[in-house]
């Protein structure tokens, strides 16, 4: 069947023996865009497999030679970036220059993690013995950082493509072989994205991309005993993977409920375009949106108006125009988004627009006088909608960014840089941005989230450690 894409493992693009596949719906018109192969256990029993023999000889290859063919992904990755971003459009719904955009930092991504690999796994650790009590200098003690192995890589729908080599870079630059599982919206972008790994020359079996359903392979992946780290981005289903894997090293990155704390004193202008760009970019589907904007009572007025004159100008409209806010990415989505809307009108809210629906697109939404009883205070809509309320002190504030079962990011606008960093201390998240709507980037940034907002922490650096272990050689002097 020439029209389901194949998945890739032992450095060739290969039909699953399911016969079986799994259709991709495109969000803007709900049709079948693409399809890809319903893997069997089976077939991910052999991805384990020849992960571990391809990565026993990775593992002795030069460091500089992995650089090197990270650097070739990379460039290759770039040179594509036309129609991976073309998918990310279709599968995803992302507007076309964001796309665009993803991908280039993608490439950009994967030469850092090259260049940052080289430094830091060059060099190890000499510790001689007689600084602790009770020693004579007798021992030597030479650490250096080795691979873990296999790392099944997991990445969410909203960056099939950059949250995936976010995860390949470092993991192949230590040594590790890896198994990627994406999204199944956001497939074929990253079965693309994989062909550049491939077109880059790595050995074979070193990266596989398995494509299925969750329900077949999912819980097989993320338990299987070939497995020696995860690091998975995505919602809540983390905290059930973490709940079943087994003793290995996970990280993981499971969403959030971003604050944005508006003081007295802020530049209003700059609050309301943070706004905009924190709350409302590829339409609010981001962890590290602003999900809630918690501004100071006498202030409030002035920044709603500025912010209702900004969602007036967003588009509305088609991945493939350029649009500002586009279809979210699926119909699911689209009911649960209608559902925080629903419960926010019933309980009070104010609409500061009309709330307009069709399909899975979802018209910008700003809702003010938002109270705590009411979903949408605490619960992530990862979409268009954006509730507002009105603290009459700081610390109101900084109570409710802090009540929440999330903690990945927060922001506080002030002029005040003292009290900036006072109220950054207390806010409980993994960073805060001050003046500025939260975000991962720059990708070598580190980057994690506290509660339920995740494990461990990313960021270039982060991740190279994270996917490696010290191993130490003592010397014994007579
Ligand atoms: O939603 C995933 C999270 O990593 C967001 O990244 O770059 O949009 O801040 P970014």
């Amino acid at each position: 069947d020439g029209d389901v894409y194949k998945y890739y493992a032992d450095g060739e693009w290969k039909k699953s023996s399911s016969g079986k596949s799994v259709a991709i719906i495109n969000p803007t018109t709900r049709k079948t865009q693409y399809k890809v192969q319903a893997c069997t256990q089976e077939e991910v029993n052999k991805v384990m497999e020849s992960e571990k023999t391809a990565q026993k000889s990775w593992a002795k290859t030069p460091l500089w030679k992995r650089a090197e063919l990270l650097h070739k992904a990379a460039a290759i990755l770039k040179e594509h970036k036309a129609p991976i971003a073309e998918c990310l459009v279709k599968e995803i719904a992302k507007p076309a220059k964001d796309a665009i955009t993803e991908v280039v930092r993608s490439g950009d991504l994967v030469s850092y993690t090259a260049e940052e690999g080289v430094r830091i796994l060059g060099e190890g650790k000499f510790l001689v013995s007689d600084s602790f009590p009770g020693n004579e200098r007798t021992k030597y003690c030479l650490t250096s950082k080795v691979p873990l192995g296999v790392i099944l890589a997991i990445p969410p729908f909203n960056y099939p493509v950059n949250l995936a080599v976010s995860k390949i870079g470092p993991a192949l630059i230590a040594g590790n072989s890896l198994v990627l599982k994406p999204p199944t919206q956001g497939a074929v972008s990253a079965l693309h994205m994989v062909h550049c790994f491939h077109l880059a020359g790595f050995p074979k079996g070193l990266i596989s991309c398995v494509t299925g359903k969750g329900s077949e392979i999912g819980d097989f992946l993320t338990m299987h005993p070939g497995v020696n780290c995860i690091s998975f981005t995505g919602g809540d289903t983390g905290i059930a993977i973490s709940k079943k894997a087994g003793m290995i090293p996970l990280q993981m990155e499971l969403g959030g409920k971003d604050a944005c704390i508006v003081l007295e004193d802020a530049d209003l202008d700059l609050v309301a375009a943070n706004i905009i760009k924190g709350g409302f970019s590829y339409s609010g589907q981001r962890c590290t949106a602003v999900k809630v904007v918690l501004v100071m009572e006498s202030v409030a007025d002035a920044l709603v108006k500025k912010v209702k004159e900004k969602v007036a100008k967003l588009t509305v409209g088609a991945p493939e125009d350029d649009c500002d806010i586009t279809p979210v990415v699926s119909e699911s989505s689209a009911n649960f988004i209608e559902g925080l809307v629903k419960d926010a009108k019933e309980k009070g809210a104010t609409f500061c627009q009309e709330y307009k629906r069709d399909g899975n697109l979802i018209w910008p939404l700003l809702l003010d006088n938002v109270r705590p009883d009411m979903r949408i205070a605490w619960e992530e809509p990862f979409g268009p909608v954006l509730p507002v309320i009105r603290i009459n002190s700081v610390e109101e504030g900084i109570h409710h960014c802090n009540a929440s079962n999330f903690g990945l990011q927060g922001c506080v606008f002030t002029k005040d840089v003292n009290k900036a960093m006072l109220i950054s201390d207390a806010m409980e998240t993994g960073t805060v941005q001050i003046n500025s709507a939260p975000a991962r980037g720059p990708d070598h940034f580190p980057f994690q989230g506290l509660k339920d907002s995740g494990i461990g922490s990313q960021g270039v650096t982060n991740s190279i450690n994270m996917m490696t272990k010290i191993k130490s050689t003592v010397i014994n002097l007579p």
